[in-house]
């Protein structure tokens, strides 16, 4: 699979602009829309996403899938594992908070959102991160819940573009494994990874809020939660807190 890029200077949101324009996208490629800042970003459950220009990383990667693969919400968390790969190659301990949002020291340096459209056999799938690369301080306290980024956990400045360069090539290599075998090959890595395991958290997923042991990942990346009635409760979708004891 190759890899074309769009680089934008300025877009609402590159998760927007890709969902715009996949028709004139390679169905064989991936396809990386890449921009220097956002002016209407997008997080999950309708947030808004902090992008401000020339600081983070803002990419939407867009790719076919058979609509028959029975994998589709876990290719987001493939995503976030492939990043968590990179981060521990640079010495740091990244934390996937499921379903995959990037944690350092217990605060978010990323995010992802996972949309989708259906075309035929096929599905588009349009994974879109956010990473906060140089933010200072400053702009970190804006965000409505703990974040942090990469230049305030190290004390340097990142390459954004060395740092696209390796997100791609590894995210390509774990696509093409993800293709071929499911998510199988990334369950133990990415269980290794869960923030909070073992400790009390809530899911809410908009209808019910269900709080029990925070316990593993099942083999298509749901996540299970250990209920004080010792029955296990599966996560399908939503978003997870740490309950206080
Ligand atoms: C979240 O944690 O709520 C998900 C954040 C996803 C942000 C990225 S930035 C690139 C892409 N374009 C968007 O509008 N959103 C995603």
């Amino acid at each position: 699979m190759k890899i074309a890029n769009i680089h934008l200077d300025t877009v609402d949101s590159t998760n927007t602009y890709a969902k715009e324009q996949c028709q004139t996208f390679d169905p064989e490629a991936l396809t990386c829309i890449i921009a220097e800042e956002q002016t209407a970003g997008r997080g999950r459950f309708g947030k808004g996403w902090l992008s401000p220009r020339g600081k983070n990383l803002y990419v939407t990667f867009c790719f076919h899938l058979p609509s028959r693969a029975l994998h589709l919400n876990s290719a987001g968390l493939v995503l976030a594992y492939s990043l968590c790969s990179l981060l521990l190659d640079d010495g740091l301990f990244p934390k996937i908070k499921w379903p995959n949002d990037l944690q350092l020291k217990g605060k978010k340096v990323a995010g992802i959102l996972s949309e989708a459209s259906s075309c035929n056999d096929f599905v588009v799938l349009f994974i879109g991160i956010g990473i906060n690369v140089n933010m200072e301080s400053s702009l970190l306290a804006q965000i409505d819940q703990p974040a942090t980024s990469l230049k305030v956990e190290t004390g340097r400045e990142w390459d954004r573009k060395e740092l696209l360069e390796k997100l791609q090539n590894r995210f390509l290599l774990h696509l093409a494994q993800f293709k071929k075998e499911g998510f199988a090959p990334f369950h133990n890595p990415c269980e290794n990874l869960l923030a909070y395991k073992g400790q009390k958290i809530c899911c809410l997923d908009g209808k019910r809020r269900q709080e029990g042991i925070c316990h593993s990942l099942t083999q298509e990346g749901q996540l299970n939660l250990y209920l004080p009635d010792q029955q296990m409760y599966t996560c399908i979708a939503g978003e997870i807190f740490e309950v206080d004891t």
